[in-house]
């Protein structure tokens, strides 16, 4: 039986993430690490083990690896790209920094390691339609740098020590559950809140501006059934690119509102933002990952735009 450690268990991607692999492994098996300025809340706190675990802080990692003889960590603790760009420092601690902690303890102590890298570990020089698994990275951003000093760091362990490190190139990421705090892709996701809540949305994010976008569900998948992928296909390990769906911020509005027509779109666009969105790919090619470990989205923009307005609606009483 699998023992896991989710550390960054209560942003956008552990809550859910937490509460997958609690329904795949067992409630007693999956702890969730979090830091005390951002503590578990309602499920997640009442369904199974939680432990403060700052991955800046090794041995509070390795602690928490002994106690719950822990065999598997996800790696979830970031800060995402524009707020990096405010914190350079802080995003280098936490991302490299941190992520050094986590491989350290797993070599000490036989940890397999999951850390998501992301469409930010390209950038501008990056072919940017289907961009190739393996190509020109060269991000301009601390998020992108610290993605791929991640991912070479992740197969460095993996070659010279044996660690079993492996990892997602994340598009944006759209999900109701825990809001993303800080990112570039965050308009597609509250565009949907919006139209809900108030019938109307400002866009940071110009027209024409392709990236790439998943939903929640089959990036929890993503991260699960890589990790139980049979290791003797695996060609690549840090970092696979996935995708799901490529979108510019019209086509997103659009799909909206075709479910809720009377939503009013309109553009005031964030520099920071809009210059990041510009140094990353419009889409990503996929198929190392569909051929090593059979990787297939099942959400499309229509479809997850559906489940979304319904989800929310429901919950806004709207
Ligand atoms: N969603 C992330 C961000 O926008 C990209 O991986 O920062």
């Amino acid at each position: 039986m699998k023992n896991i450690l989710i550390i960054g268990s209560t942003g956008q991607i552990g809550t859910e993430l937490a509460m997958a692999l609690r329904k795949r492994y067992g409630n007693d098996h999956v702890v969730a690490g979090y830091i005390p300025s951002m503590p578990p809340k309602g499920e997640l706190l009442e369904s199974g083990p939680a432990e403060i675990v700052d991955i800046t802080n090794a041995q509070q990692i390795a602690d928490v690896v002994k106690k719950y003889q822990v065999d598997t960590i996800y790696n979830l603790a970031a800060l995402l790209s524009a707020v990096a760009e405010q914190k350079p420092q802080l995003a280098w601690q936490i991302g490299l920094g941190g992520l050094f902690n986590t491989l350290e303890v797993a070599r000490e102590l036989g940890c397999a390691v999951f850390t998501p890298s992301s469409i930010g570990a390209f950038g501008p020089e990056t072919p940017k339609d289907k961009t190739p698994q393996d190509t020109i990275q060269r991000p301009k951003t601390m998020y992108g740098v610290t993605k791929v000093s991640g991912e070479l760091l992740s197969d460095y362990y993996f070659k010279r020590f044996g660690v079993d490190t492996r990892s997602v190139r994340f598009p944006g990421l759209i999900s109701n559950v825990a809001p993303p705090g800080g990112g570039t892709t965050d308009y597609a996701v509250d565009i949907y809140y919006a139209a809900v809540k108030e019938g109307k949305f400002t866009c940071p994010i110009k027209p024409g501006t392709y990236m790439d976008m998943m939903y929640m569900p089959d990036a929890l998948r993503a991260c699960m059934d890589l990790m139980e992928a049979d290791p003797s296909r695996l060609v690549h390990r840090n970092s696979f690119n996935i995708a799901a769906m490529s979108f510019a911020p019209e086509e997103i509005a659009a799909a909206v509102k075709k479910l809720m027509p009377e939503l009013e779109v309109t553009y005031e666009v964030d520099p920071l933002r809009q210059g990041i969105a510009e140094s990353w790919p419009n889409s990503l090619d996929d198929s190392c990952a569909r051929a090593e470990w059979d990787w297939k989205p099942e959400y499309d923009l229509d479809s997850m735009s559906l489940d979304m307005i319904q989800t929310l609606k429901a919950r806004f009483g709207k």
